[in-house]
């Protein structure tokens, strides 16, 4: 009995724990494996030297700085090329058909995409490939500009280099091996898809955001920030976003509340909002 009422105030704790950070980041910890996030966190207490997760809880709100180092011991750092596939479907199938329509309509040939936050640049460069599958022979109709950024510039020059370990390719679904040749164990992406990718290194806090673009996936980025912050972003992407656009945050994010009314929701489980037509 004695065990289960431990056990009870544990679980007890650890789910306020994951309430917090969930409240606090917007970083929504349910969707990974309980024994997961478990192991992780007690990697933390074990170097912090703390006992409990209400310590935990009580060292995020003295040490802010902590919860970086808590997205680092989950790997949450990492990027894949057409992470979540299924996004990557919804873009190719829905969104950049979508895209196209609303450009021939309005005889406007440049489309500009925004990859904020794009870390080796596996999220733009699969951006690039997705367009280029879509609009096949019609390339040329149209002036594609793919702007990965970030904050950090070691990540931003491997992205540069357009060359991956081999492993990575299986990522990539099959008909899209087209977009890259391999190099024995690694392999670097064609200069036609590289050619509509540039990377800028770009604090999202500080510096200029990219403007008038169709398109913004800021995915797993926000994990990093506080609520008030994720709001300060969000109103920048908004401005930053032409008429219609697009926005796409990552699984685990949500749009925070005082900006739900401004974007119209696209997709709910894909985190895929838009700026209503209407809208300057
Ligand atoms: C987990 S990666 C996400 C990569 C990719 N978007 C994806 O979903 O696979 C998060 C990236 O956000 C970048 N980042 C964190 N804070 C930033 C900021 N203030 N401005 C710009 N980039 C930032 C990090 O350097 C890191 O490369």
């Amino acid at each position: 009995m004695e065990g289960q009422q431990a056990d009870a105030v544990y679980r007890g704790s650890l789910s306020k724990l994951l309430d917090k950070i969930r409240n606090e980041r917007g970083l929504d910890l349910a969707q990974y494996r309980e024994r997961y996030v478990e192991r992780r966190i007690a990697s933390r207490l074990h170097l912090l030297d703390i006992h409990t997760y209400r310590q935990y809880a009580e060292y995020l709100d003295q040490n802010p700085q902590e919860y970086a180092s808590l997205l680092n011991a989950l790997t949450i750092n990492v990027t894949q090329f057409f992470r979540d596939g299924t996004v990557f479907k919804l873009f190719r199938e829905k969104i950049v058909p979508d895209i196209i329509k609303s450009k021939q309509a309005r005889h406007q040939r440049m489309i500009r995409v925004w990859s904020a936050g794009c870390a080796t640049g596996q999220e733009p460069y699969s951006l690039a490939m997705s367009f280029l599958s879509v609009m096949d022979s019609r390339s040329n109709d149209f002036l594609l500009s793919i702007q990965g950024t970030d904050i950090d510039s070691n990540v931003l020059t491997t992205a540069r280099k357009a060359v991956y370990p081999i492993e990575q390719l299986e990522h990539i679904p099959r008909p899209d091996h087209k977009y890259v040749d391999v190099l024995g164990d690694t392999f670097r992406i064609r200069p036609e898809v590289t050619k509509l990718v540039r990377f800028q290194y770009l604090n999202l806090f500080e510096d200029k955001p990219i403007h008038i673009v169709d398109v913004i996936f800021c995915r797993n980025v926000f994990i990093y920030f506080t609520r008030t912050e994720q709001e300060r972003i969000l109103e920048l992407f908004w401005a930053s976003l032409s008429r219609g656009g697009y926005l796409v945050l990552g699984r685990s994010e949500r749009l925070a509340t005082s900006m739900i009314g401004r974007f119209e929701l696209v997709d709910g489980r894909e985190r895929v909002y838009r700026k209503p037509l209407g809208m300057p």
